[in-house]
């Protein structure tokens, strides 16, 4: 499921994605995944995870996890609740969503108990490093300067992709790297392999696009 390349797509919290519209656009997702053979990954909201999952066939993240279990907690999503409403993994420490490094080591654990794979996001290449040593499926470096702004992370801070591929190598190659933050293009994803990485993570470029399904197409097609 998880062979070069991956587009992992976080539907975030904008309106354009949520509901009915994030079934729509994770149909948008599946589509473009079987016809250009590239994985695809929709990240829903929490309480969409479970239409999402039903509508869908490829892979359904939530976007983060608590490392809470079963009993006396309010408020908290747990992996065995995500994993029993269809979800395949989560995302965990999202520059807008940033929790402590034991947390993220707590979350990661209970992921695996669970049976999620999981994608911890990081911000420079030693938090890379410090993340990798945890023990993650993936790490996905995103300099929070860049998200949103259409500049992709691969062209203008290359370094940052390149050096935290050659960190989490050191530390363990079974780690993945993912690298996020202005992807939009074809050529964007094309730039983040030839650095190494095994895909991207993006939002904006896919959501926030006049025609999203265009806009994944055009994701694939340097690939
Ligand atoms: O999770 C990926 C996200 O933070 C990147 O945002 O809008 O620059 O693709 P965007």
């Amino acid at each position: 499921m998880y062979k070069k390349p991956l587009i992992v797509l976080n539907f975030k919290t904008y309106s354009e994605s949520m509901g009915e519209k994030a079934v729509l656009m994770a149909k948008y997702c599946q589509e473009v995944s079987i016809e250009s053979g590239v994985n695809i990954i929709s990240c829903p909201q929490t309480p969409d995870i479970f239409r999402v999952a039903s509508a869908v066939k490829i892979p359904v993240f939530a976007q983060h996890i608590d490392s809470a279990g079963a009993g006396s907690f309010t408020g908290h999503i747990t992996a065995d609740c995500v994993r029993s409403n269809g979800a395949k993994g989560t995302l965990i420490n999202h520059s807008e969503r940033r929790v402590l490094l034991s947390e993220i080591d707590s979350a990661i654990q209970a992921s695996r108990k669970a049976g999620l794979k999981t994608i911890v996001c990081t911000n420079n290449i030693a938090v890379t490093s410090a993340a990798a040593a945890l023990l993650p499926d993936f790490v996905a470096v995103e300099p929070p300067e860049l998200i949103g702004s259409r500049i992709p992370v691969s062209k203008a801070n290359p370094e940052i992709v390149s050096g935290s591929v050659e960190a989490v190598k050191k530390i363990n190659p079974k780690v993945k790297v993912l690298c996020g933050a202005g992807i939009s293009t074809g050529d964007d994803v094309a730039s983040a392999i030839e650095l190494g990485t095994v895909g991207v993570l993006l939002a904006s470029g896919v959501i926030k696009a006049k025609d999203p399904r265009a806009a994944l197409f055009d994701l694939v097609k340097k690939i």
